[in-house]
């Protein structure tokens, strides 16, 4: 089942972060056609009235339509939320008091760490701003969240105050992850997966009054312990496996491409101009995994290859897995030292 549709309206943004997914700019102008994304918002309405319909970008704020567009899922019934860098004229009072109208709209704002280190991927006063907006959202009653995307480990080390200094605003979650090896973050970045883990369990236990989301990644200490019966006992929905993409959740880009995931940009489903939704849906990718680690790993079922995206990213393959998986890791610099020894 479809839970989730992120609609990519324009790559166009005003910010140039440094870790973005998307490459997005000022320097982008690729735009979707409004009658495109109605009709699709009109058979998502249709066969999938359940799922969150999720209006992104770049920054979608600055589509020349984008209220047009809001307003339109809004009232076909749909639940919606806006991603926002939070840094647009868009949130003027007149527009936020008409927002808090919907009670199925909510505005998820990204914040990358405190001032210092959101403002140094995000450029300066980008986080004063955000902030703002944030706030007035919140005062005139528009349900809000914040998104953080972690980039450096030196964001674990200073995260209690950055959780803290936004609890008393009002949000419904905090979701924190680190960032996919994608678009400006395609190199990789400095999070190393135990230390990751070990902030979140501890961050997991601070007393905040916002709920925060944040997982373990690849814990194998933790996942060792289990015997093989509790982990055959466990059975994960399509949202949990490979992260959903293209199974529980799609992306349609401005080009009409329906598409697993914005790692996979490059490889659609099928296109909303030559095809309807539906049609697209009834083929989801198969991708078989081809790693060493992943056949021999004793969390395959589970797990399958964790964010294939990443791999494909890193390496131009399809069917490599998650880099950030320690074991993957491992196997690929084993790999690396016998092809070098072979040259000899
Ligand atoms: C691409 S942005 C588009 C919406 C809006 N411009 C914003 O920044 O929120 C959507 C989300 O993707 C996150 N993001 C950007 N680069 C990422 C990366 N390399 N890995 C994971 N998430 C990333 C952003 O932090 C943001 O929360
Ligand atoms: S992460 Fe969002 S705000 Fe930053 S460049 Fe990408 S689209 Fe723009
Ligand atoms: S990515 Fe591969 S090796 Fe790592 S846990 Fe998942 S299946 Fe196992």
């Amino acid at each position: 089942m479809m839970e989730q549709f992120y609609f990519i309206i324009t790559e166009r943004c005003n910010l140039t972060c440094s870790h973005c997914i998307r490459d997005s700019s000022p320097n982008r102008n690729e735009t979707a056609e409004a009658s495109m994304i109605k009709k699709a918002l009109t058979q998502i309405a249709s066969s999938h009235p359940d799922s969150l319909v999720l209006m992104s970008g770049g920054e979608p704020t600055l589509h020349r339509h984008f209220r047009e567009l809001l307003d339109f899922g809004l009232h076909l019934g749909l639940t919606m939320t806006i991603n926002t860098n939070g840094v647009t004229s868009f949130f003027k009072d007149s527009t936020l008091k008409e927002l808090s109208q919907h009670p199925r709209l909510s505005v998820q704002v990204s914040l990358d760490g405190d001032e210092a280190m959101h403002d140094s991927i995000r450029g300066p006063n980008s986080y004063r701003k955000a902030v703002r907006t944030l706030k007035r959202l919140v005062d005139n009653g528009v349900r809000c969240s914040v998104s953080t995307t972690v980039v450096d480990v030196d964001f674990m080390t200073r995260a209690d105050t950055f959780i803290s200094s936004l609890d008393n605003i009002g949000l419904a979650h905090i979701a924190i992850k680190r960032a996919t090896y994608a678009g400006r973050a395609a190199s990789g970045i400095d999070v190393n997966g135990k230390k990751w883990n070990e902030h979140v369990y501890r961050l997991r236990a601070l007393p905040t009054k916002t709920l925060l989301k944040i997982a373990p990644m690849y814990d194998f200490d933790r996942l060792d312990s289990l015997s093989d019966d509790a982990l055959n006992s466990l059975a994960l929905p399509p949202s949990a496996t490979n992260c959903g993409a293209g199974t529980a959740k799609v992306y349609v880009y401005t080009n009409g491409d329906v598409c697993p995931c914005t790692c996979f940009k490059d490889k659609p489903m099928g296109n909303l101009y030559l095809s309807d939704l539906d049609t697209i849906l009834t083929k989801p990718p198969s991708v078989q995994v081809k790693h060493p680690a992943c056949n021999a790993c004793r969390y395959f079922r589970l797990c399958r290859g964790g964010c294939l995206g990443s791999g494909y990213q890193t390496t131009g393959t399809i069917g490599m897995p998650d880099p950030r998986c320690p074991k993957v890791a491992i196997v690929d610099r084993e790999l690396e030292t016998i092809a070098y020894f072979q040259r000899f």
